[in-house]
């Protein structure tokens, strides 16, 4: 389950497969070895100066709480909190990647500001009006996007809250073989259509085609993951190693052919629009 829609997935499903890639060494190495100075522990291609400057372009500063929605092992988490000094919150379905985050945090100037919490990121369990903005980063494949922006909106408070999802997406249509390939159907289902749920709930949003960083990012990472496989079967089994490896060749060779997109959605409520 390296990305791919699967609205119909459970959250305990996806604590169960995220749970199993924690703490495997041939991933988090072959993720350094792709993000290289910008490796923070992440399970994606963002990176914290990716954050830097989406926190800029949203006016993000110490008084700004951010959920992090799907935030994996809370590298990225962190990254933002020390960076641009505001406070965080990192929900995650599984409970191992939340222990890693905070035994990683434990110690860091920016532990009093970053907390983590195990909980599905389509529903949180926080207060309503207590957030300004949401990110979800390379999480949103399994969750409904307009029942989740629905609990989202009630989570934010201030003049212009922000919510910033980024996505990858295979463009459709796909063969019967690309889909034997992947072992992985809900890869190929409609993609989540975050843009629509969030203009349906009154944001404003700006899209961005992140497609060309990304698709070097993926192929160092292929590369990476494939020079590690023994150590891949070892750690996560001979099936699953190679099933991981599977998934991640499918979208380098979607990038290669062309059919992938990173897109950033940016959405914000409160526009300021003059009432004519
Ligand atoms: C590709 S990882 C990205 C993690 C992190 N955002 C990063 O960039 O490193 C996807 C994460 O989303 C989490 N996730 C997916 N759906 C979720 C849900 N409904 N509730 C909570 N976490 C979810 C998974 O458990 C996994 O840790």
């Amino acid at each position: 389950m390296t990305s791919g829609p699967a609205a119909s997935t459970t959250v305990a499903q996806i604590a169960e497969e995220w749970d199993s890639y924690q703490e495997i060494p041939a991933i988090d190495e072959a993720y350094a070895e792709a993000l290289g100075d910008q490796f923070a522990g992440q399970f994606s291609g963002a990176t914290p100066h990716y954050l830097e400057q989406l926190a800029a372009h949203l006016g993000w500063s110490a008084t700004t709480r951010v959920l992090d929605a799907g935030c994996g092992t809370g590298g990225l988490t962190a990254a933002l909190a020390a960076r641009t000094g505001c406070t965080a919150v990192g929900l995650d379905a599984s409970p191992a990647a939340v222990r890693v985050a905070r035994t990683r945090l434990a110690g860091r100037p920016e532990a009093d500001r970053v907390d983590y919490a195990v909980g599905d990121m389509g529903d949180p369990d926080l207060p309503s009006g207590s957030l300004d903005a949401v990110l979800a980063i390379g999480s949103g494949y399994w969750s409904d996007p307009a029942t989740t922006v629905g609990h989202w909106r009630n989570l934010l408070r201030g003049d212009r809250p922000a919510v910033v999802v980024v996505i990858r997406r295979i463009l459709r249509p796909q063969t019967s073989h690309d889909i034997e390939l992947t072992l992985q159907e809900g890869l190929f289902e409609p993609h989540p259509d975050w843009e629509t749920a969030l203009r349906t709930a009154g944001f404003d949003i700006e899209v961005r085609d992140l497609t060309e960083a990304d698709a070097q990012c993926v192929e160092r990472l292929y590369a990476a993951l494939a020079r590690r496989l023994p150590a891949l079967r070892d750690q996560l089994g001979d099936a699953p190693g190679e099933r991981y490896l599977a998934e991640v060749k499918v979208l380098r060779d979607e990038h290669r052919a062309g059919r992938m997109r990173r897109t950033e959605i940016v959405a914000r409520l409160g526009g300021g629009h003059d009432p004519c």
